[in-house]
């Protein structure tokens, strides 16, 4: 049933993790979690007398309701949240909107391209993939800004050990793993090789938009995208309008489009710009 209501939930561990990002492990506190989460889905965490913003699971929540998330310190809330520590209480409501396609994926070749931040919303499903012994088809190219901008350590040093993992740095990578994500691709969808299935991208919508057109150039088809959307959420659940991605609300038909989907809302939004008289009635 529908929950808004904010439930309680506490910081039971807190550590930096890139720079102004911060591993979060929160519990439950006197609820248990009534959905089920399908990963790549988001929360609300609610901070009374700041506001609510929506945030991703890094791990589904175990056996005691505990779960993962990442998150990076851009403004008013999150500054809030910043200072806050182990034992500090929140409200929380979740899960929200549509997760990756995991049913999909298993049995597939799967590249996931992130960038920054946006390895986040993929980690879970990375995690997903090697438990249930999926790693050998799993290839995650990972690109920042530079070093300092690497989120979610420990994981990728975990990962690194069963999945093919390749770290790219726009400033400050050696001759091998510099540059943009896109520049390897054409190394990684190459039909010798092991030619993906599907990606998963996640990050700036440009470095995603990037990645969707390079992969359709290099032959990969627009339904074998698949792509995690970030806008303003506010209600998560189709009410307050803050979240459209043309007449669909990203808080429940996404945040993850497949990409084929996501280019048929873009071009409604353009037809719908171009139709003046449309427009004189907004
Ligand atoms: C489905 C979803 C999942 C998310 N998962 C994560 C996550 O796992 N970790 C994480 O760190 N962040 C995540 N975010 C982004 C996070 O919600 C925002 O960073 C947060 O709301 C910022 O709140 P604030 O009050 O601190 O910033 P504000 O003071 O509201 O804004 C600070 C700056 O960030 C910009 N901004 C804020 N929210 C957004 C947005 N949604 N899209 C684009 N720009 C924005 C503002 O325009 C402003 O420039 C997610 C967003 C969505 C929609
Ligand atoms: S966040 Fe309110 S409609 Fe999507």
């Amino acid at each position: 049933m529908l929950q808004l209501t904010p439930q309680t939930i506490r910081i039971v561990d807190v550590y930096d993790d890139g720079s102004h990002a911060r591993h979060f492990t929160f519990e439950p506190k006197g609820f248990v979690h009534d959905n089920p989460i399908s990963i790549g889905q988001f929360f609300m965490l609610t901070l009374p007398g700041v506001g609510l913003a929506p945030f991703t699971y890094t791990s589904i929540p175990d056996k005691t309701g505990r779960f993962n998330a990442l998150i990076r310190n851009v403004g008013h809330l999150t500054e809030k949240l910043f200072s806050l520590g182990k034992g500090d209480v929140l409200g929380y409501n979740g899960p929200f909107g549509r997760g990756w396609p995991v049913g999909l994926i298993k049995h597939k070749e799967v590249l996931i391209v992130a960038g920054g931040c946006g390895l986040a919303p993929v980690a879970a499903t990375i995690d997903y993939l090697i438990n249930n012994g999926y790693s050998k088809s799993v290839t995650l190219l990972y690109a920042t800004r530079d070093s300092a901008s690497q989120v979610l350590k420990k994981e990728r040093t975990r990962w690194s050990s069963s999945i093919k993992l390749i770290e790219t740095l726009e400033v400050g990578g050696d001759s091998d793993h510099s540059g943009l994500p896109t520049q390897y691709l054409s190394h990684l969808l190459n039909k010798d090789d092991q030619y993906p299935d599907i990606v998963l991208t996640c990050g700036p919508e440009a470095m995603m938009m990037a990645v969707a057109n390079s992969c359709v150039d290099l032959g990969l088809k627009t339904s074998d995208i698949w792509m995690s959307i970030e806008r303003r959420m506010r209600c998560g659940v189709g009410l307050c309008g803050h979240c459209y991605v043309a007449n669909s609300y990203a808080c429940q038909q996404g945040p993850t489009y497949r990409y084929d989907e996501y280019l048929a809302l873009e071009s409604k939004t353009v037809a719908f710009e171009k139709d003046k008289v449309l427009f004189q009635y907004c």
